[in-house]
Formats: structure tokens, sequence, C-alpha cells
């Protein structure tokens, strides 16, 4: 995939309100080009804020996981392609999938898939009702997603390498749950740093509290980006 280290990372804008967002893309500035509106945002005016985004040339990421009967979430997915959104993340039920890439067609708009989401781990699996392990589900719904069109699954550092060789070459794959080296990483378990994200073939870094929190957020945004570029040659 072409991408520039400044094309790669995605800066998750989990803030409360609009006035905070809007002050920390100002504090960015040119080092940012791509956030995520995730619910917290997303429900507190986000949506519309994601148009002044889109309106300023910057990219939106509407990580608002949906999940519903196919015509709902076809929907919804028409909607947020109409906003001129680069990427949406659905849950990875055949179902929801089918009908999201469906409804973006001839959109701008890319189709992440949530194969099983980090918190989960294998009794929370069979409390839900299911008899596959974490491991076992999240290669299934991968190749699901694969069948159905999907552009591309949000996952950890960890689980690039096994998930790039079922979703082929074309697949786009994010990845959260990213620490440059000597940060705190938060409830955060399955951590890497963002050269060793790339390295092992994440095509997109999401990058939170290590940039939100920071003193200097741009610094830690530019520097984020020149660990990308040292990866990637
Ligand atoms: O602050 P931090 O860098 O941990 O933020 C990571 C972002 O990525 C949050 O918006 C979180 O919801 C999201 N995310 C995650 N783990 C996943 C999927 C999404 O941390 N498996």
């Amino acid at each position: 995939m072409d991408l520039s280290p400044h094309d790669r990372l995605i800066v998750a804008l989990d803030l409360p309100t609009v006035a905070a967002a809007d002050a920390m893309v100002e504090r960015l500035g040119d080092a940012v080009q791509f956030y995520k509106i995730g619910h917290q945002l997303a429900y507190a005016g986000g949506l519309t804020f994601a148009q002044t985004l889109i309106g300023a040339g910057k990219r939106v990421f509407f990580d608002l996981k949906l999940h519903d009967i196919g015509n709902t979430v076809g929907k919804g997915v028409e909607s947020v392609a109409r906003s001129g959104a680069s990427f949406l993340t659905v849950h990875a039920y055949p179902q929801t999938m089918q009908a999201a890439v469906e409804a973006k067609r001839g959109s701008q708009l890319k189709i992440l898939a949530i194969t099983v989401l980090t918190s989960y781990d294998d009794n929370d699996l069979a409390a839900a009702g299911y008899r596959l392990a974490v491991a076992e589900l999240a290669a299934a719904r991968a190749a699901q997603a694969l069948e159905a069109g999907i552009d591309g699954l949000v996952c950890s550092g960890e689980e690039v390498p096994a998930l790039r060789k079922i979703a082929g070459p074309h697949m786009v794959l994010v990845t959260p749950g990213i620490r440059p080296a000597g940060s705190a990483s938060g409830d955060q378990k399955r951590i890497m740093t963002p050269g060793k994200a790339i390295a092992a073939g994440a095509d997109y870094l999401v990058v939170g509290r290590p940039v939100l929190q920071a003193a200097d957020p741009k610094a830690a945004a530019e520097a984020i980006i020149a660990e990308i570029a040292q990866a990637q040659n």
C-alpha cells in the first residue's frame, strides 16, 4: 500500500465535547490529517463536527461499530458514505458486513470489520454462547469479511501477521493499542510501539491517549510519524 508515514497515523478524538476536539485538532495542525470519532464524541455533536473536519480537508474514521438487521445497517452506511467519511466500523457478522458493503458501493467509504472485541477472552465468548476460542472466531470472521468484500479489519499489532495471511495483501489493517516506548499503557493490554506495528504489517495506527494526554500533542504525533517513517524504510 502506497501510504506516507503521515497518512498512516489516525488520532482518536476520544474527548467529551466538540470544543475539546476542535481545540485538539487546532493544536495538532498540519501534523495530523486523519481523525477517529468514536461513541463518546459522536453522540456529543461529533457527527456534525466530522463535517467541519472533512470540509477542512481532514479524513474521518467513524468508529461506530454498527450491527443491526441488514436493511438498517445499509441505510446507516448510506448516510455515512454521503458524509464523505473515509472509514466506518461494523461488527463482523456476515449479514451486517454484506449489507454494509452493498450500501457503500460507489462511495469513497471503506468498511472495516471488528472481528472480536479485544476486551473479550474465551470465557466471555462462552458466556455469550459461542463455542469457539477468541483466536478461532477472529480467524473465521476475518475469512468471512474477505468473502463479503470488506475493505479492512481493526486488529491488535499481535494479530496483524496471522490476519494478513487470511485477509490477503489488499485488505487494510488498522491497529489500535499503540504505545510509543516509555508511554503509559492505560487499560490497553496488547500494546505495541508504532515501529513494531508497522514492521508487523499494519497499514494504519490508531493512537489516542499518547497524543491527547501529551504535554505537547503535536510533538507526540510528529514523533510517532517519525517512528513510522523509520519502520517503513
Ligand atoms: O487511547 P488509546 O491509544 O488506547 O486509544 C485507542 C483507541 O482505539 C480508542 O478509541 C479505542 O476505542 C480504540 N480501540 C482499541 N482497541 C480495539 C479497538 C479500538 O483500543 N480493539
